[in-house]
């Protein structure tokens, strides 16, 4: 991370930043990596309540389009990092309309349709017009979870069965970003984030830990394809885009696909946990009332950020990171 910071000081000399969900598990890294320097963040809560430094902090409710109007009229920044969604993948899916189209589909500032599909869609618009540069992060739930891992040309599937809510809105905003500020944005699809520590939220890997030692872990499936996200790779990357203004989709995730089960066996073995605990399951045989449909076959290809000069943590290569510095904390 040095050289990063070394890159972000001379960066952040000429550019502000407008980080839009500071606070989240994803966003967060990035923010405390470069110690907030040239960082405005704008939510509902200020990171520095949470430890983490940024230069500026103003608080908005980003799900209110007037409130985000207000903000990116008086903010002054060049770039701006979207962080914010809705991210509870089966909570969103209490909101699923019948038909997508419907006005009656949930608005409201806290709904999945206004932060995953209507924000990112009033920020491009902006960058369209203002010429401010936008990264906003997306996921592989925006495909259907039939032809994974997916490279950076597949285009978010339709409304349907196979797509969650979450996903289906995720989509709707990356479409947003791509149609209204084609040159001034990149898209950030990232699967499965996982990092050594965040108190304020876990990940997929540390709930897995948390669960193996309290004994009460679930069944895992054993079909689903994953290409889980180590969040120090975004946070490498992010320096990277918004320095070229790089445009298009860029994929950050490991480059060697696993499943729930795998990444549970290499993370418990390589944690000194017995993974005789662990029972299996199969997503292609769960009642779609159960949970949120999620792609079977998910995970991301990462040809495009290997062009920036970015390989990004295979999985068991981030499992050993994150165990090493847990256990140096
Ligand atoms: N987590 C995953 O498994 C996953 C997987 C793939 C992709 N992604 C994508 O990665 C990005 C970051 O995800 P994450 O899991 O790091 O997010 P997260 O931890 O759930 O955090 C969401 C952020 O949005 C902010 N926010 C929510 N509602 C808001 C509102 N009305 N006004 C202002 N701020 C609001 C939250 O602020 P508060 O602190 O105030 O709540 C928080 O900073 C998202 O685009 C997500 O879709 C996530």
């Amino acid at each position: 991370m040095a050289k990063l910071l070394e890159l972000w000081a001379w960066y952040a000399l000429s550019v502000r930043v407008l980080v839009l969900g500071a606070t989240s598990l994803v966003g967060s890294h990035f923010v405390a990596a470069t110690e907030g320097v040239g960082l405005v963040a704008a939510g509902r809560r200020d990171p520095r309540d949470i430890d983490i430094l940024v230069h500026e902090f103003r608080k908005a409710d980003l799900g209110q389009q007037e409130e985000v109007r207000i903000l990116l009229e008086e903010a002054d920044c060049d770039a701006v990092v979207n962080f914010v969604a809705r991210t509870d993948v089966d909570g969103c899916e209490a909101e699923r309309p019948e038909d997508p189209s419907s006005p009656a589909h949930p608005s409201g500032g806290h709904s999945a349709w206004s932060l995953n599909a209507e924000l990112p869609r009033w920020l491009a618009e902006e960058a369209a017009a203002s010429g401010r540069y936008l990264v906003h992060l997306s996921t592989d739930f925006v495909f259907d979870g039939t032809r994974g891992p997916y490279d950076e040309s597949e285009e978010p599937d339709p409304f349907g069965p196979k797509v969650s809510w979450y996903g289906y809105t995720k989509g709707v905003g990356e479409r947003a970003v791509r149609t209204h500020a084609p040159r001034s944005s990149a898209i950030v699809r990232i699967s499965y984030p996982y990092r050594s520590a965040y108190p304020q939220k876990l990940d997929f890997a540390r709930t897995l830990l948390a669960r193996a030692k309290g004994g009460t872990l679930y069944p895992l499936y054993l079909d689903q394809v994953i290409t889980p996200t180590w969040i120090p790779d975004v946070t490498q990357a992010l320096p990277l885009l918004l320095t070229k203004r790089a445009t298009g989709t860029f994929h950050i995730a490991s480059p060697l696909a696993t499943t729930p089960y795998a990444f549970a066996v290499t993370l418990l073995a390589l944690a000194g946990l017995p993974t005789k605990q662990l029972r299996s399951s199969l997503l292609a045989e769960q009642p779609p009332s159960v949970r949120a449909p999620r792609p079977l076959q998910g995970g991301l290809k990462i040809g495009g950020v290997r062009l920036l000069g970015l390989e990004p943590t295979p999985f068991e290569e981030g499992i050993r990171t994150l165990l090493h510095e847990r256990a140096a904390e």
